[in-house]
């Protein structure tokens, strides 16, 4: 177990008080969610609001996604919620899904970097829900990294990342998905595919029936940039295991440390365990690490979404 002063377990019996209290005071808290852990603010206290920015060093002109505590909760933070957003809404929440939907009057812009759109998703992570319900508002929480770095799936991986800066982590275990939730855009006919993530495509489109548009070019959303997810060391994609092999010993003839990436052929296994990989291939001082390109099914097309931002040139 994590004993620091700013470390709390979820099921301390005190835990949830003291989010409360340091969340009401104008602090930020590291939460626990079952894609990665959030650094919160609630949604009505500017003060924390800004800390969240200015912690994770991230321009305030980047939104935040709005975390809920079930869905009747959106009424009151969106409008316009189209009878698609309702479905899949419905059927995947709680979960790794987040949606995209024109912001009611009463979400301040600090939350949605000004636009007059705003992303929610319920989490399943019962602290955190019963966080949001205690706080009676949502909780507003970009992933608790520094901007431009891997997201954290641990709290040990938090307070690597933020020590001291953050008021309190709650520490839930570590994240069952590990990748960011997928986010999809409602405002528009088909809905559209804005980032892949903890909920397959097909899945979506299942619910749906029908089909989403696809990512297009720029991407309005902030995981989108370049070189989003990186770690220190560089990513090499392999097409498949022996492409591996080869890129492996190569890198050792020329010297390098490196290591391929573990996952068992299950991409559950692979999401859930990429992001604590790369940070313990920057912990043990390697050049580079070798990850082997998933299938575009299910899981994978999240997984190689955040390979191909962890491998992208540094900007
Ligand atoms: O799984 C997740 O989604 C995690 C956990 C903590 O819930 N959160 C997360 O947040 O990944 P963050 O801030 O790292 O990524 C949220 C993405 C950003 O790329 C942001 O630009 C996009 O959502 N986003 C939020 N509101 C938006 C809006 N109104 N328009 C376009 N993109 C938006
Ligand atoms: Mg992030």
């Amino acid at each position: 177990m994590l004993r620091h002063p700013n470390i709390i377990q979820a099921e301390d019996p005190t835990s949830l008080l003291r989010a409360v209290e340091v969340l009401g005071n104008g602090g930020v808290v590291a939460i626990p969610t079952e894609t990665v852990y959030g650094l919160a603010a609630a949604v009505n206290n500017p003060s924390s609001l800004n800390k969240v920015f200015s912690v994770k060093g991230r321009p305030t002109t980047h939104p935040l996604i709005a975390h809920l505590s079930s869905f009747e909760q959106l009424h009151e933070w969106a409008k316009d919620i189209s009878d698609d957003a309702a479905t899949v809404a419905s059927a995947c929440w709680p979960g790794p899904l987040s949606i995209l939907l024109k912001k009611s009057d009463k979400l301040l812009f600090a939350v949605t970097g000004n636009r007059d759109t705003a992303v929610f998703r319920v989490p399943a992570n019962d602290f955190t829900r019963r966080l949001i319900d205690a706080t009676q508002v949502p909780l507003a929480a970009p992933s608790a990294n520094r901007f431009g770095k891997v997201s954290p799936t641990t709290a040990q991986h938090v307070l690597d990342d933020l020590g001291s800066d953050v008021d309190l982590i709650v520490d839930g275990g570590p994240c069952t998905i590990g990748v960011e939730s997928t986010i999809v855009d409602f405002t528009c006919n088909p809905p559209q595919l804005l980032r892949p993530g903890g909920i397959p495509q097909e899945d979506i489109e299942t619910i749906l029936g029908k089909a989403l548009q696809g990512q297009q070019g720029e991407s309005r959303a902030s995981g989108m940039l370049q070189s989003h997810y990186s770690p220190s060391c560089q990513i090499l994609i392999a097409n498949d295991l022996a492409h591996a092999n080869d890129l492996l010993s190569h890198q050792q003839t020329i010297g390098y440390k490196t290591r391929i990436v573990k996952f068992s052929g299950n991409l559950p296994i692979y999401a859930s365990t990429l992001y604590s990989q790369m940070r313990e291939a920057d912990t043990d001082g390697l050049d580079s690490l070798i990850a082997i390109k998933p299938g575009q099914q299910g899981l994978g097309l999240a997984i190689l979404d955040r390979l191909l931002k962890a491998s992208a040139p540094r900007i």
